[in-house]
């Protein structure tokens, strides 16, 4: 958490576009949020989406474990529908399974060691048939050849996630699957996830 914390105090937050990112509002327009539902943004940082999604009159709760994050996504999100939890993903849950997941670099922001519980937590808080919307990061290092594990973003290869959510817990759509390129070289690919 003290990494974090660091780099909200500090104003490193290399990874934040200063606005909603351009998939979240494109799964916006395309219906896959509306106010009826319950809906979870995990990592929410500085809560662009979440600020994005209240405007939209749809109330997101959002997560972070960085006090100065919460700090300053309740400040973004204002007078909006919404709400900020100050929690750690690894060991939150809801009161009653939700809709919608909005998964934006929080899996990437977790060493490895720690995806298989974060998946298993993402299982638990959705609804059968709830979605998980997910961007997952493309950053991988040349040294990965060399077997070395790197991040913050930690790369989510596509069969590295295949196995993190298995087809046997969820639905895959057909790739190809939209990618979002990142100013600091990385790509975000847009994946929803059906929880059976
Ligand atoms: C790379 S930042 C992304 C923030 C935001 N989703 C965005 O894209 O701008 C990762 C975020 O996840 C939060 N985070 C990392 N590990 C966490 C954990 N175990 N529980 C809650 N939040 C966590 C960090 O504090 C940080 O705000």
């Amino acid at each position: 958490m003290d990494f974090w914390q660091a780099r909200f105090t500090s104003g490193q937050t290399p990874w934040d576009r200063s606005a909603a990112h351009p998939q979240l509002l494109a799964w916006l327009q395309a219906g896959m949020f509306s106010s009826n539902l319950k809906v979870l943004i995990p990592g929410c940082g500085r809560g662009h989406e979440l600020r994005a999604l209240g405007q939209a009159g749809i109330a997101a709760h959002g997560l972070d474990y960085a006090p100065a994050a919460v700090a300053l996504a309740r400040a973004q999100l204002g007078d909006f529908p919404g709400e900020v939890e100050l929690a750690d993903v690894l060991d939150w849950q809801p009161d009653t399974p939700v809709d919608r997941v909005y998964e934006q670099t929080c899996l990437c922001a977790l060493h490895p060691d720690h995806w298989r519980r974060y998946a298993d937590q993402l299982y638990g808080w959705l609804k059968p048939g709830g979605l998980l919307l997910a961007l997952f990061m493309q950053a991988r290092r040349d040294s990965a050849a060399e077997g070395f594990v790197e991040g913050p973003p930690y790369h989510g290869d596509i069969q590295g996630m295949r196995a993190l959510f298995p087809a046997s817990h969820w639905n895959w759509p057909a790739p190809p699957y939209t990618s979002t390129a990142h100013g600091q070289g990385w790509a975000e690919l847009a994946v929803v996830l059906e929880r059976r």
